[in-house]
């Protein structure tokens, strides 16, 4: 059966910003993040602690940061390593991601690292994390396709969740970074999570759209028993270091869906809607959202 509630875990203003081009001003943000907690999403991930130089977009953390930490939502931000830490914590972070690799290509792509190394990279964030009471997500990028690699093995997918788990992530967050799942695929995935003793109730599914998939999967997944769904407001996004990466599915489509099948997610459509044609009028060109589209006439 599928769940009564749905848990959106909105991923806009760090997934869907991060690859912009042009400098998104820090107000433009914060409004952005406060028309989202006013639209009813109660997980926000704001922006990311990583090196500038290679997220130039979200280096102005320290800035954006203290302009909504006092919103009453959950507010995750990206942190990959103790230097990323410190920085989140010094401005009273009190919920993290890392975010492993389940394929070499893009550890090293991604963190300049071998997947091992990013894991050992990751074990003292998570267990100071942990220690100063901030919970933790494990993100896992390259679960079903790689661009440099191609179709992932499931038990290699499964090895690197089992690690992460063990480390003592709270949630893990499956990411089809490039957008090429399909159902089966996912529903193949889960199973063999799940015989691996990593439940669906510890689990998030975050799909990009590349393919036009990403709500077919969804379904599988709660199909599957998760309950936590990553989406961009506006299918905004795409990752700067995964060539052929498009945006998430966009938290607007990912709504008509729950909603009409009679799943509550506790978010204004409307509002939400009106919240993603006024960030496209910042970046200058219409949401490739097709909820966005049909309600606002874009
Ligand atoms: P590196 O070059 O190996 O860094 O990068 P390093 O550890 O050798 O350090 C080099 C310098 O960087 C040092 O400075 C550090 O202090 C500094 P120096 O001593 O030379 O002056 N440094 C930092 N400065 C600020 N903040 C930090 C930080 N760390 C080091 N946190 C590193 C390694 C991990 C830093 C780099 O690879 C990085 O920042 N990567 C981030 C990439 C990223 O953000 N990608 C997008 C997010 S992942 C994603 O989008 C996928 C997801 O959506 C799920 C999916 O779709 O699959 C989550
Ligand atoms: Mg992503």
């Amino acid at each position: 059966g599928l769940p009564a509630r749905v848990r959106i875990h909105e991923v806009g203003p760090r997934d869907g910003l991060q690859n912009e081009k042009g400098q998104v001003p820090t107000e433009v943000k914060a409004e952005f993040i406060r028309r989202l907690a006013d639209a009813g999403l109660t997980t926000v991930e704001a922006t990311s602690f990583v090196h500038p130089k290679w997220v130039p977009q979200l280096a102005d953390a320290e800035q954006l940061f203290p302009l909504v930490s006092a919103l009453p939502v959950a507010l995750p931000v990206l942190v990959p390593n103790d230097r990323g830490l410190d920085r989140a914590l010094s401005l009273g972070a009190t919920r993290i991601a890392v975010f492993a690799s389940a394929t070499e290509s893009f550890a090293k792509a991604n963190l300049n690292r071998t997947v091992d190394e990013a894991l050992a990279m990751f074990e003292p964030v998570v267990a100071r994390a942990k220690a100063e009471g901030v919970h933790v997500r494990g993100y896992l990028s390259m679960c079903f396709g790689d661009p440099w690699e191609g179709p992932v093995p499931v038990h290699q997918v499964v090895r690197v969740c089992k690690a992460l788990m063990d480390m003592g992530c709270d949630e893990l967050s499956l990411g089809d970074t490039i957008g090429v799942a399909t159902p089966g695929h996912v529903a193949e995935l889960l199973t063999a999570l799940d015989a691996d003793r990593v439940p669906a109730t510890a689990l998030g599914v975050h799909f990009h759209d590349t393919y036009g998939q990403a709500l077919a999967n969804t379904l599988a997944a709660l199909q599957h028993g998760v309950t936590t769904v990553d989406a961009s407001a506006g299918g905004l996004g795409g990752c700067p270091y995964a060539k052929s990466a498009t945006g998430n599915l966009a938290t607007e489509d990912l709504v008509w869906m729950l909603h009409g099948l009679g799943i509550d997610t506790g978010v204004d459509l409307g509002r939400l809607t009106a919240t993603s044609v006024w960030m496209a009028g910042h970046l200058g060109r219409p949401s490739p959202s097709r909820t966005v589209r049909a309600l606002s006439h874009q």
